[in-house]
């Protein structure tokens, strides 16, 4: 088992915490918070207090925290499906690993400039440090990804970070935020959807950018959402 902690932790999500994985810099260990889990499917849902609801939500509604996961992988076999090498725009899942604070994703870890884990398009934003250059290269990048195959669902803009490699100099990676979250994802279905809801995502990114908000994780920390409730699952020690 992996053994994960604070030392490893390097960034946060309102949902996961993410852990260098310890003695490989190229990777990265996504574990889900305790809190998510439970806001979604424990005491913290908010028909928990329901009885009978809670029973029937239970036995046949019960959304799996992991099926995000699930979304993800598919959008990844999807290209090597269409017989495609890995896009570099898209962030590559390695596999799973057992670890101390739960299942864990491993990707691969993007870098930036200096080495260093990339930073996020928000947080350049937030610095005064997403000059034209970036701008016009991020345009390129939502055309390309209007024209890729992959689905979006929370374009935000620090779910995208600024990579660098000696191959392919600057580029921007989608690490969190694409897949279907719905219960019909139309958008798989069909290319028009897909499409539209993408240009949705795109408006609704161009405005973060002009005008960035703190970090989801940093509201969400702010607004007491990650104090930790009793844990519904156990399974973690
Ligand atoms: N593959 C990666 N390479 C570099 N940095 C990454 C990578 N994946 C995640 N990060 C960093 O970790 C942060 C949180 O990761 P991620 O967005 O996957 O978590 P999350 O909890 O699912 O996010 P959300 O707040 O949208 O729910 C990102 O904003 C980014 O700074
Ligand atoms: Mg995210």
């Amino acid at each position: 088992m992996l053994l994960l902690g604070d030392d490893e932790l390097i960034a946060e999500g309102v949902r996961r915490d993410v852990f260098r994985y310890p003695g490989n810099s190229d990777l990265l260990v996504k574990v889900l918070k305790r809190t998510f889990i439970e806001k979604r499917n424990g005491q913290g849902a908010p028909w928990y207090n329901f009885k009978r609801l809670r029973h029937r939500y239970f036995r046949n509604l019960r959304r799996p925290h992991f099926d995000m996961y699930v979304s993800e992988i598919r959008e990844q076999l999807a290209f090597a499906e269409a017989g495609l090498r890995h896009p570099h725009y898209l962030q590559r899942i390695v596999g799973f690993e057992e670890t101390n604070k739960g299942l864990g994703l491993t990707v691969q870890a993007i870098k930036g400039r200096d080495g260093d884990l990339a930073p996020t398009v928000g947080a350049l934003a937030r610095a005064g440090t997403f000059d034209l250059p970036l701008r016009k290269m991020l345009d390129e990048f939502l055309d390309e990804l209007l024209r890729s195959p992959i689905t979006i669902s929370d374009l935000n803009i620090d779910n995208i970070v600024l990579g660098y490699s000696e191959e392919l100099g600057d580029y921007y990676v989608v690490i969190d935020g694409y897949g279907t979250r719905t219960l019909l994802p139309v958008e798989r279905i069909s290319e028009r959807a897909r499409r539209s809801a993408k240009q949705r995502q795109f408006t609704n990114f161009r405005r973060q950018l002009a005008n960035p908000p703190p970090p989801a994780a940093l509201r969400a920390k702010e607004s007491g959402a990650f104090t930790e409730g009793k844990a519904a699952t156990a399974h973690f020690e």
